[in-house]
């Protein structure tokens, strides 16, 4: 092997550079990749490693309680919380494939306006939805169920739902209290669906992803306190294309701009100016969403929230809608993307080879004059360094969440049955609920 293309750089602690034909003469480099890495990719790249389980959710007070999220598991599989009894979280998050639809747009009672995100570990996000429509994941449940192109369902008619299902009844009783009383309207209504928003979102955060390749190798560096492409041999998985694609991501290609920190994404708004797809018109993300959270009464400061003067309540507090918002999606979460086909808010492109291509040559972007962002332009990439990054954004898939969380519980082997709520002393999450 060629000792000139076994040059990479390497970063002592400090972030001081060292020349890697130093290190080579102490311990000989068996990489392949060409790589060099500067001291702030390096940084860069030692945020991006895995994340850990999500952070702590205090607007849900069942967030990490265990009966909630069985029940959530329950509700999330359960076709009888829409209005025609066929389509449920599941039908368009579906385990198979990686929690998405594999669709374009989604298809409920009629077809959607929105390319289908994954639920595999939105529970680290802090805004819902393409546009942040929601504060918290609890409060983003409601919306599915009642909207008329997805559920189609009503409030009353789900909690009525919980009522006649035995084993939910009982689940949702043992943990929240008594039902309200049919038909569920009004305050009582809404914090009956607030309750079962949560029990979802606590199974929800049960959905988080294992390491993947990419954080294999990170994780191994970091023991090492050098990034060597040598660890990117057997029996590791990160493959030189993939490092090259990671080279990339953080330098040259400004992916890292938006793309940053351990899930790549810095949870903010950016127009990109991708065209509408089909018939679709232009979506206003963002600016149309502003306005509807702060009016919601499932948003972290509103009344159904277990914290709301807290951190995620204030920052919704201070929102205040900008025209620069107009067409403003969040930058997704990259890990698992490759499972989670197609791309873009309204699917407009079926590969990440496409979306590659969108972002090397711009062709078809929408110029949205002066709310463009500045930092997107023409990163012309060779056929070489776009399947470099597509390689990268494969090594992003983390191994599934255990397979008990995963799979219908409602689908049961022979003998088998749900077996019903223990009966369980109120705990304080239950008093507490009541007595807001
Ligand atoms: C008809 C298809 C469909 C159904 C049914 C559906 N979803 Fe979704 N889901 C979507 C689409 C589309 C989006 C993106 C919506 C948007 O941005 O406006 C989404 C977004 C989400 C997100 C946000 C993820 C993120 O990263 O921000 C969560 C969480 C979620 N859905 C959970 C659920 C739950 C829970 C249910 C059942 C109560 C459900 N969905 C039912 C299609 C569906
Ligand atoms: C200015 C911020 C920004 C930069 C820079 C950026 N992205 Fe994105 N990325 C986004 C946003 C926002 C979206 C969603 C856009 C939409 O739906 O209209 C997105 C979408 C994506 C998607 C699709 C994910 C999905 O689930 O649909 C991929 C893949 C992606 N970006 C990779 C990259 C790569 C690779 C680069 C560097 C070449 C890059 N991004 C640079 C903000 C950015």
């Amino acid at each position: 092997m060629p000792a000139a293309i076994c040059t990479l750089l390497i970063c002592c602690k400090g972030g001081e550079r060292v020349d890697a034909a130093k290190q080579q003469r102490a311990q000989p480099d068996r990489g392949t990749s060409g790589v060099e890495l500067g001291a702030a990719q390096i940084e860069r790249i030692n945020e991006m490693g895995y994340p850990g389980p999500p952070p702590p959710d205090e607007t849900n007070l069942v967030a990490d309680d265990l009966r909630a999220a069985q029940l959530g598991h329950l509700l999330f599989f359960d076709a009888g919380l829409s209005s025609n009894g066929k389509i449920s979280c599941a039908t368009c998050h579906d385990p198979d494939r990686g929690f998405t639809d594999g669709l374009a747009l989604n298809q409920g009672l009629e077809r959607g306006r929105r390319n289908t995100l994954s639920v595999l570990d939105a529970a680290h996000m802090r805004w819902f939805n393409w546009d942040g429509r929601f504060d918290s994941l609890w409060g983003q449940s409601h919306g599915p169920i009642s909207h008329p192109r997805e559920m189609g369902s009503s409030f009353a008619q789900a909690v009525e739902h919980v009522r006649e299902t035995p084993v939910l009844r009982e689940r949702y009783e043992q943990i929240f209290g008594a039902l309200p009383a049919a038909p569920a309207a009004g305050l009582a209504g809404e914090t009956a669906i607030a309750n079962i928003g949560k029990s979802i979102a606590a199974y929800e955060r049960r959905l988080v992803t294992g390491p993947s390749s990419f954080d294999r190798w990170v994780a191994r560096w970091r023991e090492r306190g050098t990034p060597r492409d040598a660890d990117s041999v057997p029996p590791m998985d990160f493959s030189a294309s993939a490092l090259r694609g990671l080279d990339l991501f953080t330098s040259r290609g400004l992916c890292w701009q938006c793309h940053v920190g351990p899930l790549l994404s810095d949870g903010e708004f950016h127009a990109l100016g991708a065209a509408p797809r089909n018939d679709l018109i232009a979506d206003g993300g963002r600016f149309e969403a502003v306005p509807q959270l702060k009016a919601s009464p499932f948003r972290a400061a509103g009344v159904h929230s277990a914290n709301p003067q807290g951190e995620q309540g204030k920052l919704v507090e201070s929102l205040v809608p900008q025209p620069d918002q107009w067409g403003a999606f969040r930058t997704p979460n990259l890990r698992n993307v490759a499972l989670t086909a197609p791309y873009f808010h309204q699917g407009q492109f079926a590969t990440l080879e496409e979306v590659v291509a969108f972002y090397s040559t711009l062709e078809g972007a929408v110029t949205m004059d002066h709310h463009r962002e500045s930092v997107l332009r023409r990163r012309d990439f060779s056929p070489e360094e776009s399947a470099d990054i597509v390689a990268f954004l494969r090594s992003l898939t983390g191994e599934s969440p255990p397979a008990d969380w995963v799979r219908d519980p409602w689908q049961l082997g022979p003998g088998q049955s749900i077996p019903m709520a223990e009966v369980v002393k109120p705990t304080p999450v239950a008093e507490a609920q009541k007595s807001q």
